[in-house]
């Protein structure tokens, strides 16, 4: 089914100037940038993004390593797009991310590694609505 997913581009990879070169995977794959911006986030506000996180020994580095730079926030749309994106992104740890996988091509850790992706269409409708309104989604 046509769905959307919500997708960042980290700031190690924004710092790297590689945004482009990692939006082309994207759309190499068949998923189209429906919404897209460059914020800076504070730490409270990738704080409350990665709320299920907080017990996590990694939480409080991984907020400070997402208010650190700027993101690029953005909704991806196509056939299957959450299994998809996650698919382009290849596993958490860039160790285990398989050949061609953003992850395994960008990302230089398990904390910074390049781009965030929802998991579920429940998390993905949760992570759009909380950086985007409807009236910026364009399909
Ligand atoms: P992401 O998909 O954005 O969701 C949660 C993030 O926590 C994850 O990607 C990683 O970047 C980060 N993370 C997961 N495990 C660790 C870890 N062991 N150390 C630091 N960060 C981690």
């Amino acid at each position: 089914a046509l769905e959307r997913t919500f997708s960042i581009i980290k700031p190690d990879a924004t710092k790297r100037n590689l945004t482009g070169a990692i939006v082309k995977k994207f759309e190499d794959a068949g998923l189209r940038v429906v919404a897209s911006k460059r914020i800076h986030l504070s730490k409270a506000q990738a704080g409350e993004f990665y709320k299920v996180h907080a017990e996590r020994p990694f939480y409080d580095e991984l907020c400070e390593f997402m208010a650190s730079a700027p993101i690029v926030a953005q909704v991806l749309e196509g056939e299957n797009a959450i299994a998809k994106n996650r698919e382009v992104m290849g596993a958490t740890n860039p160790a285990d991310a398989a050949a061609g996988t953003i992850r395994a091509e960008f990302a230089e850790s398990v904390g910074e590694n390049s781009v965030h992706g929802s998991d579920a269409p429940e998390t993905a409708k949760e992570e759009i609505a909380y950086f985007f309104s409807g009236l910026e989604l364009v399909g």
